[in-house]
């Protein structure tokens, strides 16, 4: 029988009453410190938090003692810890609590979420641990957990699965009772970061394995999928735009192309600098820069820059003379289309 989200819920409980770890920011109901911990927390490990946070807590042990910080007083206290960002956007957040909030933590979620620093993550961290608030958290570790619980391959990478996995989590959220929010969030943070980790999880310690779809399939430790976004390059190139009465001197792209095969191109070279070299090899020399383009192809960002040019000598190899009216019949590429468009808005130059 499957689990039902409730049974989900009391296991997961269940467990977490016996293995959470003792952090310091779960010996604490004040609102402000579990804050603290969460905007800590936010891209530094719990065992990098830990030696820093009570340190922290007892200089500004409140939102109006870090309101009056000295900035260079407060960054010192934050080394170690990175993203400094973070600090700022503490110490401004902890002004308008001082301020527009009169010194009380802000107990709604909107109100909170509006804190700077603050993202729907770390906002639903703190409405569920600081005012028991049903907002579910996600994050890697949750998204980890939930599709290898249902062995679910979509890819994370994607908007529409993170869409569907907060919706999931939300519904698990929505089967925990009052007084167990904030617990049910830090226990799918804490079996993800402990027992569901992305290498070798420990499954044989998971209170949920015997309901996991990923591990019955013995997926669980291939589980998320994430596709890799491509790494963008960016190339400059050069462009000449070389005339004989009506023609154009233009290319054909070999057949074996990986991009636009056979299609027409003008004189063109890809890299910082050395076009001039390029071009002079050709027998065309470059003239007055006449225009500017940009150009995605995949994971290639194309900024282009157009050149008047004038062959010295006789037609290179593998060049042809082109007719307006020709042209007009031929594939032409992408890019040498929108290097011809600007050459025609800088108009005709002598
Ligand atoms: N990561 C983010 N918030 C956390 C919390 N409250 N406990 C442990 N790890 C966390």
């Amino acid at each position: 029988m499957r689990l039902t989200d409730r049974a989900f819920v009391r296991r997961l409980l269940s467990w977490y009453a016996d293995a959470a770890r003792d952090l310091p920011w779960r010996r604490t109901a004040d609102p402000y410190r579990i804050w603290v911990a969460e905007i800590m927390l936010q891209q530094t490990r719990v065992e990098a938090v830990v030696p820093y946070y009570e340190r922290f807590l007892e200089r500004y042990p409140n939102a109006a003692a870090l309101a009056a910080a000295p900035e260079q007083e407060l960054l010192q206290a934050w080394a170690g810890l990175g993203y400094y960002r973070r600090a700022r956007l503490l110490q401004r957040a902890a002004t308008k609590i001082a301020g527009e909030h009169d010194g009380q933590f802000p107990r709604d979620y909107d109100a909170i979420r509006a804190l700077d620093g603050v993202g729907g993550y770390t906002a639903a961290a703190v409405a569920s641990i600081a005012f028991d608030l049903p907002f579910a958290v996600l994050d890697g570790n949750v998204m980890r957990l939930l599709t290898r619980l249902a062995n679910d391959r979509r890819d994370i990478a994607k908007g529409e699965t993170k869409r569907a996995l907060a919706g999931r989590a939300q519904e698990l959220m929505d089967a925990a009772a009052p007084g167990e929010r904030g617990a049910f969030n830090q226990a799918l943070m804490e079996l993800g970061a402990t027992v569901c980790t992305p290498k070798s999880p420990q499954c044989g310690a998971c209170p949920l394995a015997r309901d996991c779809r990923g591990l019955a399939q013995g997926a669980a430790d291939t589980l998320p999928y994430k596709s890799v976004r491509p790494r963008i390059r960016r190339v400059e190139l050069a462009v000449a735009v070389v005339r004989r009465g009506g023609s154009l001197l233009m290319r054909q792209r070999p057949q074996d192309a990986a991009i636009m095969p056979g299609f027409w191109e003008l004189p063109s070279t890809c890299g910082t600098g050395g076009h001039e070299a390029y071009f002079a090899s050709l027998g065309v020399a470059v003239g007055k820069k006449i225009g500017e383009f940009k150009h995605s192809i995949t994971d290639r960002r194309f900024r282009g820059s157009i050149y008047e040019a004038a062959l010295h000598r006789g037609r290179p190899q593998g060049h042809c003379w082109i007719s307006a009216e020709r042209l007009s019949r031929l594939p032409v590429t992408t890019i040498s289309r929108k290097a011809l468009r600007q050459d025609m808005l800088a108009g005709p130059t002598q």
